[in-house]
């Protein structure tokens, strides 16, 4: 497969020709989308609440980014890697949010930064586009400000919101971002902001009308038990296959079952009678 760039996204949103992101944290997961037809790996920050068991996004690092990056892009040549810049690297300053981006494209190995917010991230966005770094927006449910934004719920269902909304979106686009994450609006406002920006947008729990798609790896497959927010289709449960499969392997040590010949190595009778004596 061939890995797409900022220029074919834009020519498949022209073409009508949808695409899927989906979300990795390690080596042999990235291996397997690698492996697949999806287009996009995100390394996101979700990497905190359904790999490292935080409540949340908030406490994610930098240096936790870069460690799961660089694996992700070990596992995946032939994706596009979005890596995500966490909480609080990128709101100090301009030149915070440039010196984190590069390290996310030099140490990590991603093709491109991702950042959450709307007005107030426009200039930055602006300064690390200057600064020759791709950047993909994020606006909606945000989740590093969830609590700013009266939590985890959609966003944009009032006029004034919604009008925000597709003004930020013009915003970012404006200040040169290639692409824009949407998540948790109405697909009405989807619709609207696509229909009305030339760079790709990239839908979760923002309806059909978006230019690709993109779920948590641990949702999508069921790995993640916490929780099923509304907008995640389960394609698969493999935390139950997972615990049936370890299930067994209890059953089978306990009952010595396993591990069974061809799993053990053995010496030849004048050798064990020579150990006995
Ligand atoms: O971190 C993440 O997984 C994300 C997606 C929900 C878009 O930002
Ligand atoms: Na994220």
């Amino acid at each position: 497969k061939e890995k797409v760039t900022t220029t074919k996204l834009r020519e498949m949103k022209k073409d009508g020709q949808k695409f899927a992101m989906v979300t990795a944290y390690d080596y042999p997961t990235a291996q397997l989308v690698d492996q697949s037809e999806i287009e996009m790996i995100l390394v996101g920050d979700s990497l905190g609440m359904v790999m490292l068991g935080y409540d949340s996004t908030v406490p994610v690092t930098m240096d936790e980014m870069i460690h799961h990056i660089k694996a992700v892009v070990r596992g995946a040549p032939h994706t596009f890697v979005v890596g995500d810049l966490p909480f609080g690297s990128y709101n100090v300053s301009v030149e915070q949010a440039i010196e984190n981006s590069t390290r996310i494209l030099k140490e990590g190995g991603a093709d491109c930064v991702k950042l959450e917010g709307g007005f107030p991230v426009v200039e930055t966005v602006r300064a690390l586009v200057r600064a020759g770094i791709p950047v993909m927006g994020h606006i909606g449910l945000t989740p590093q400000t969830a609590s700013q934004v009266g939590g985890f719920k959609v966003q944009g269902k009032d006029a004034d919101t919604a009008k925000r909304l597709l003004e930020e979106a013009v915003a970012l686009e404006e200040a040169g971002i290639f692409s824009l994450v949407l998540e948790c609006i109405p697909a009405e406002l989807a619709k609207l902001i696509t229909e009305r920006i030339s760079v790709p947008t990239i839908g979760i729990g923002a309806g059909v009308h978006c230019d690709g798609q993109v779920l948590v790896f641990h949702d999508m497959l069921g790995l993640f038990q916490r929780f099923v927010p509304k907008f995640v289709k389960q394609y698969a449960n493999l935390g139950s296959i997972i615990k049936q499969a370890l299930n067994e392997f209890h059953a089978e040590v306990v009952e010595e079952q396993f591990p069974e010949l061809n799993h053990s190595f053995s010496i030849s009778e004048e050798v064990l009678a020579a150990i006995k004596g």
